[in-house]
């Protein structure tokens, strides 16, 4: 555990009753001051992971650690932990100035000190000025903002944001993407933000653990998850991808349409069946001698910054590339990529079991 850790999950499994576990054996570390979020479909455990961090649910099994010490059964409100919920969960029957107060006056705060730091949390999140206004006379935005004065005020070491924005309408959502990432800048503590929304993990995280079935998929920048996606499921919750089957003959080799190709992968079984990603932005249109692939152009779509490009090669695979460069439709074409774009991958493989494999490879008779 490095210096700069705050929270760690060593193999934690929440299940309830007999059902099958929500949460699979999840281990990551969170480090101060940074901006994280978990990424995933609904129902793939997000808030449950939320909800154990604020101390709502415990464990089942495995630890989760705070500044170096086990909190598994550390009361929510000792936790240094504050949660802005999907809903905001705001007190309608109280004003502004009464909503961020209300943690400060149970903690039995002097009056003029709970002034203090409300105004500054007020200030923060740009609601001077409204301390006397009722909860129902804010915007949607407006609303948001209180939401966040109320978990800031209480000067958490952790924040737990649960899909904050997916009430709000796409513009003030953009906006409220990029006031979120300013303020956790100006802040400096932690963020923990969920969202389902793959567009906004990309946009406002610094790193993203990829979640589905209870089980972490992938954690990463989002350069690194788009760039390198670990499996299928990433790679098709992430932007978009081509996917067929292939098979991994050796090392740097793989074969796929019927065909060899270079590759940059290692670690797999002689003749193992595996999976392929290219990304469409990997795809580069030629003439059709002059690829790695013959396809087809069925449809063209000009998506303003490129055309997008859908082809059908001879086995039947869809390939969809993104090219500043024109098709003809009917035309045969050639695709072209280098050995970095292809991208292979075992069947369902997470990033743990991918550097367990990796790791056994490299302590084996392939050592080099
Ligand atoms: N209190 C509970 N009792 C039983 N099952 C639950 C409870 N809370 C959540 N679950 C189940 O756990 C799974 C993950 O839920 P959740 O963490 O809320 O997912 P997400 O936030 O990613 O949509 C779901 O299948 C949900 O039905
Ligand atoms: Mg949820």
């Amino acid at each position: 555990m490095n210096e700069n850790t705050i929270i760690r999950f060593e193999e934690v499994t929440k299940q309830y009753d007999d059902d099958p576990a929500v949460l699979n054996s999840v281990s990551f570390e969170i480090e101060r001051g940074k901006f994280y979020t978990l990424l995933g479909p609904s129902g793939c455990g997000k808030t449950t992971i939320l909800r154990l961090i604020a101390g709502f649910t415990e464990p089942s099994y495995g630890k989760i650690y705070f500044n170096g010490k086990v909190i598994n059964h550390v009361p929510a409100n000792e936790r240094q932990v504050n949660t802005v919920f999907q809903d905001y969960a705001l007190f309608p029957h109280l004003n502004v100035f009464e909503n961020v107060a209300f943690g400060l006056r149970i903690k039995k705060m002097k009056n003029s000190e709970i002034q203090k730091k409300v105004k500054e949390a007020l200030k923060f999140v740009n609601l001077e000025g409204y301390e006397n206004r009722e909860i129902k006379e804010m915007s949607g935005g407006q609303r948001q903002r209180v939401a966040i004065a109320r978990a800031i005020v209480n000067e958490p070491e952790v924040i737990l944001l649960d899909e904050p924005l997916s009430a709000l309408d796409l513009k003030l959502r953009t906006e409220m993407q990029y006031e979120l990432r300013e303020l956790q800048r100006r802040l400096g503590i932690t963020f923990i933000f969920v969202t389902h929304d793959q567009e906004e993990a990309l946009a406002m995280s610094d790193e993203i653990f990829v979640l589905n079935k209870g089980k972490i998929q992938q954690s990463g920048t989002p350069t690194d998850i788009y760039d390198e996606p670990i499996n299928r499921f990433v790679a098709d919750f992430i932007g978009e991808s081509n996917i067929v089957p292939g098979k991994m003959i050796e090392d740097f080799k793989v074969e796929f349409v019927g065909k060899l190709f270079e590759c940059v992968d290692q670690g797999f079984n002689p003749n193992e069946s595996v999976e392929i990603v290219i990304r469409p932005e990997d795809l580069e249109i030629t003439k059709k001698d002059q690829g790695k692939l013959k396809v087809r152009v069925d449809s063209q779509l000009f998506r303003g910054v490129h055309y997008e490009i859908c082809c059908y090669d001879e086995a039947g695979n869809e390939w969809l590339v993104h090219s500043t460069k024109k098709a003809v439709v009917g035309d045969e074409i050639g695709l072209y990529f280098d050995a970095e774009a292809i991208h292979v991958m075992r069947f369902g493989e997470t990033e743990e079991e991918f550097d367990k494999r990796l790791e056994a490879y490299h302590e084996g008779d392939h050592a080099n």
